[in-house]
């Protein structure tokens, strides 16, 4: 064998072991991912995810369970146990979050079901919690004309918040998917209890 086929060949041995051992083997062993399990969001969710990132959500919440000895996140009830990095992967935005100023959403979707809780909340978050600093995000619904009787999630809204008559405000495309991604955050899977590993 001559010295430059000694040498690519060489070449080839030291990636392809390290690609067979660090890439192919490991990722073997996490196995597929889905949302039953607690595994990464799927399906509109993923739309969601992106929707979560673009607007700034993480700039006010974190998604991260820290461990009883580091804080009170499983006293306030955000979760059952402390999060573990196994539960972020297959994540291609991983919103951990820069600042708390709102609840952490690591388990969001465990404590609130239910999908016109999000909508009323995204549309106007101050007729939930009134005063509260978290922006609406109005933007995300459309008003669509209302013929027959209102569209299944359209929003009752009363007042100044009203649409003008014949008309109804409904969730749009990335409204929708972002409450489906809320909707999926369930890190812990469920069954799992207080358990720090
Ligand atoms: C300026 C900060 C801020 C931003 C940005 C923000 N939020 Fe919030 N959010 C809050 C605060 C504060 C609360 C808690 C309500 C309160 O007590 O004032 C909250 C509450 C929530 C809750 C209820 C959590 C619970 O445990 O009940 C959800 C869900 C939520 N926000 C989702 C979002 C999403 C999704 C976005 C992005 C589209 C977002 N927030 C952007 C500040 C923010």
């Amino acid at each position: 064998m001559t010295e430059p086929k000694r040498v690519l060949l060489g070449i080839l041995l030291a990636t392809g072991v390290g690609w067979l051992l660090l890439v192919w083997m490991p990722l073997r062993k996490l196995g597929p991912a889905s949302a039953a399990d607690g595994g990464a969001p799927f399906g509109r969710a993923v739309i969601g995810g992106k929707v979560y990132a673009a607007n700034g959500c993480a700039s006010c919440h974190t998604q991260v369970v820290r461990p009883p000895n580091l804080g009170s996140d499983i006293a306030r009830g955000w979760g059952a146990r402390r999060t573990l990095p196994t539960e972020y992967r297959e994540e291609h935005l991983v919103p951990l979050g820069v600042l708390r100023l709102g609840p952490d959403l690591a388990n969001v979707g465990e404590r609130r079901t239910e999908p016109y809780w999000y909508y009323r909340l995204l549309y106007d978050p101050r007729t939930i919690y009134p005063g509260t600093l978290m922006p609406s995000y109005r933007y995300l619904f459309a008003r669509v004309p209302l013929l027959g009787t209102p569209l299944p999630d359209s929003l009752s809204l009363s007042g100044r918040d009203a649409p003008p008559l014949g008309f109804q405000v409904v969730p749009g495309p990335k409204a929708r998917g972002l409450v489906a991604y809320l909707l999926s955050l369930k890190r812990v899977p469920p069954g799992e209890t207080g358990k720090t590993p």
